[in-house]
């Protein structure tokens, strides 16, 4: 651990938004962590929105609405640290304002309230002044909440995140199962991809290190891309490689708002599409994961792995050629 300094014990952790796709992640690494003792405790609004956590030990689902200031501050209270990575990617402005802003907003009384200090926040690399979107100005607003409750706070800002569960390389592959072709609006967007693993890895880390206090840390892969190549790629390994068909972003608009008017979560939102209009990628001015001592898993290592075109034997044959060993 080098000159990181190991921080007092944390073995009580609230987990929000631990039944989601970087949360099961983070959960995982969680229970690994406190090696049979400790304890992790999981809000969800829904029990059955976290029934895959049910089999880890120490993990304690329970139903509850942390919109609700008084169960808010029973959860927090005893805990030794919480993570928040409550968020949503698609709703009015007032939703996320409520989910982004009201509910850390709330979340840092009710930790001042119960006396704990220690807070370990998720964010999104692209949020600042001038963020284009809803999602990326609710979210730049969250941050400054909580730095300004004087808290003990780690802010982690990942890029777009990848992992076997992700709504994303596998939306790409999904799609071009089903089309002859794929119609792309932003495909010159930016993003810096990374694995959910080293996202979990992430968060433990700032758990056990004292260093990461006051700190803002941005995680990303080791490659940028653009959206169009993420598009092909997750076509290439999957097996359904189709011709993507350039929109100018006024048709990609038009498509979204269809989107945003059909039943159930939009595939795509027209604020989706303005939160491209910064890249995702590093900053460059704000530590990452080497500064939490993880070394960031390539793209090309994983992501094949599960959208698993390739039988077996190919697969192995191409990790092979990786390795250097043909
Ligand atoms: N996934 C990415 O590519 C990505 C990229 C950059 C940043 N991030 C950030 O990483 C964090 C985790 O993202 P994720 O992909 O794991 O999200 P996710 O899979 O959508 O999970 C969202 C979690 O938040 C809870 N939640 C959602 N809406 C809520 C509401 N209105 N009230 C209370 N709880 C609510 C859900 O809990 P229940 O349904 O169980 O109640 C769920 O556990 C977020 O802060 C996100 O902004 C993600």
């Amino acid at each position: 651990m080098n000159t990181a300094q190991v921080a007092p014990d944390m073995n009580s952790i609230l987990v929000l938004g631990g039944t989601g796709f970087v949360g099961r992640a983070v959960c995982e690494c969680l229970v690994e962590r406190s090696r049979g003792g400790g304890r992790v405790v999981v809000p969800t609004r829904r029990l059955q929105h976290g029934l895959h956590l049910r089999s880890l030990p120490t993990l304690e689902l329970v139903q509850a609405d942390v919109h609700d200031d008084a169960q808010l501050e029973r959860l927090v209270a005893g805990a030794d640290a919480v993570i928040n990575l409550v968020a949503i990617l698609h709703g009015s402005r007032a939703a996320f304002d409520a989910v982004h802003i009201e509910l850390p907003r709330r979340l840092a009384r009710a930790c001042q309230a119960a006396g704990v200090r220690r807070l370990v926040h998720i964010s999104a690399v692209g949020v600042g002044p001038g963020a284009p979107s809803h999602y990326l100005r609710s979210k730049t607003a969250g941050e400054a909440v909580l730095h300004a409750a004087g808290l003990d706070l780690t802010v982690l800002r990942p890029s777009v995140i990848f992992g076997a569960d992700d709504e994303f390389l596998n939306l790409f592959a999904r799609l071009q199962r089903l089309a002859p072709f794929m119609p792309l609006a932003g495909g010159q967007a930016r993003f810096q991809p990374v694995w959910v693993q080293d996202v979990a890895g992430a968060v433990v880390r700032c758990l056990d290190r004292t260093d990461t206090l006051g700190k803002t840390y941005e995680l990303v892969g080791p490659t940028v891309y653009t959206l169009s190549e993420l598009v092909r790629l997750a076509g290439r390994w999957s097996g359904h490689e189709r011709p993507q068909l350039p929109l100018p972003m006024a048709v990609g608009r038009l498509q979204a708002l269809a989107m945003e008017w059909l039943p159930g979560q939009p595939l795509m939102s027209r604020d989706n599409l303005a939160s491209m209009a910064v890249p995702n990628v590093a900053s460059g001015t704000l530590p990452g994961l080497a500064e939490l001592g993880i070394r960031a898993a390539a793209l090309e290592a994983v992501a094949p792995g599960y959208l698993g075109a390739e039988p077996g034997r190919a697969r192995f044959g191409r990790w092979r050629a990786g390795a250097g060993r043909e």
